[in-house]
């Protein structure tokens, strides 16, 4: 029997069918990599024009990120491109990392309607950010001490 909890879901689901690839629709109802982490090596949190706000933390290990994670208090949208950007990134080294673009995200979610194209740059942007405050603790490790994530 089918409870009317499940019904709304569904219903939710083909809504968002309408608009959204498949990939956008499992990354923002199953999202991957969400939460801050705790020992990460870099972050970087970005509040984007529109006013929602992404955060991304990283693990580097030999100039490798092994692990990232992300927390949004975005749409739908934004849920899936730090789900898919997270696990985009890993295996990547940090300059690689940096090279990760809007339509890298864009192109690996099946596309965005044109009204969310802008969640796929707050990802990015986000990631970048995270990955100069990588290269900014190689550079100047004392700096650390000093981190609040
Ligand atoms: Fe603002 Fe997606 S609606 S980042």
């Amino acid at each position: 029997m089918i409870s009317g909890h499940q019904e709304y879901e569904a219903l939710i689901e083909a809504k968002m069918r309408q608009v959204y690839s498949g990939e956008v629709i499992d990354h923002a109802l199953h999202p991957k990599n969400l939460g801050d982490m705790k020992g990460a090596d870099a972050f970087g949190r970005i509040t984007g024009p529109c006013g929602d706000t992404m955060e991304i933390w990283l693990k580097v290990n030999g100039g490798v990120v092994i692990a990232a994670s992300f927390v949004t208090d975005g749409c739908a949208a934004t849920i899936s491109t730090g789900s898919m950007v997270t696990e985009l990134v890993k295996g990547k080294t940090v300059s690689e990392v940096l090279r990760v673009s809007q339509q890298d995200i864009l192109d690996a979610l099946g596309g965005l309607p044109e009204g969310n194209r802008h969640c796929a740059l707050l990802a990015a942007d986000t990631l970048k950010k995270a990955a100069k405050d990588y290269l900014a603790f190689q550079k100047e490790p004392w700096k650390r001490a000093y981190r609040k994530h």
